[in-house]
């Protein structure tokens, strides 16, 4: 086209578009080029603004690498990663909820009753419930990867203190579907904020931080795989998820435990918890694949 103008240049994206092009990533890239270029017309964008938004995109691959994520936080702040995530769950099971750049695969085994907690001097956290498909029925087999903050709020990835797979563990539950672990409260912590991502927060007058939470990967034979995270009730970030990754029945009470009635068998920490301590209940529905 050779006579391009501001009103027809949307057009002429979709015309230059071959026939043997992929009818689905026709689809998508005729999508998102019409709302792009809407985008700009409705903002009535500037050059400069244009070359701000460029110069993010060229900060973003410059501090990506195999561990920095730069272009998934962008999304998971857009809000893009959950609304991507809540597009594809099903009502009939659990929600899933962001991945986050700090899973790491090969987690050590944790037996049902394991403990993650280590020698960390903090009060002990019990968790557990079942891994059930939409009827109920306890799913056998399936498999639980677990992963969270230490009390510092870091990740093992981000800190040199941990070992690798500090807090961090595959669970195997059995063929009550139960599963069953101890460990600490996770805490608040923030996302990383030293890059580009870090600059828009701030520029929006946002903060970085996300509630507390457990994160969870179940999977089982004959079901989609769930991503998810549970997050305790009275987190002060609950509200204000700044990658929007909180959902109704992921929040859970940790509820107190009086001194004294720590189950007496079927966990590692038994007969070692003099102390009150915390137990989440939480079940897993995970939908047929
Ligand atoms: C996380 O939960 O680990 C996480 C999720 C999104 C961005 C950063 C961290
Ligand atoms: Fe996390």
């Amino acid at each position: 086209m050779r006579n391009v103008t501001k009103d027809n240049i949307t057009e002429a994206f979709i015309n230059y578009m071959g026939e043997e092009t992929d009818p689905r990533l026709r689809e998508v890239m005729t999508s998102l080029v019409r709302h792009l270029h809407a985008f700009a017309k409705e903002v009535n964008l500037t050059h400069a603004e244009w070359q701000v938004g460029i110069n993010f995109l060229e900060r973003a691959g410059e501090i990506s690498d195999a561990e920095r994520h730069e272009f998934v936080l962008l999304s998971d702040v857009l809000g893009l990663s959950s609304l991507v995530d809540m597009l594809h769950s099903t009502p009939e099971g659990t929600s899933s909820s962001v991945l986050g750049p700090f899973h790491i695969s090969g987690s050590p085994p944790l037996s049902v009753g394991g403990d993650l907690r280590g020698e960390t001097d903090a009060q002990v956290v019990l968790v557990e419930g079942r891994v059930k498909d939409p009827e109920g029925n306890p799913i056998a087999g399936a498999t639980l990867d677990i992963w969270q903050t230490a009390p510092n709020g870091l990740y093992s990835s981000q800190d040199p203190d941990q070992d690798t797979y500090d807090f961090h563990g595959l669970q195997t539950v059995g063929e009550d579907g139960r599963y069953a672990f101890t460990t600490v409260k996770p805490v608040e912590y923030t996302v990383p904020s030293d890059g580009p991502v870090g600059d828009i927060l701030r520029a929006c007058g946002r903060h970085p931080w996300r509630p507390s939470h457990l994160h969870f990967i179940a999977e089982a034979e004959g079901f989609r795989p769930l991503v998810t995270e549970v997050f305790p009730e009275d987190d002060p970030y609950l509200d204000q998820d700044t990658v929007f990754g909180v959902r109704e029945d992921l929040v859970m009470r940790y509820q107190t435990m009086p001194a004294g009635s720590f189950p007496e068998g079927g966990f590692d920490l038994s007969g070692k918890v003099a102390e009150d301590y915390l137990k989440v209940e939480f079940d897993l529905t995970l939908v047929p694949a």
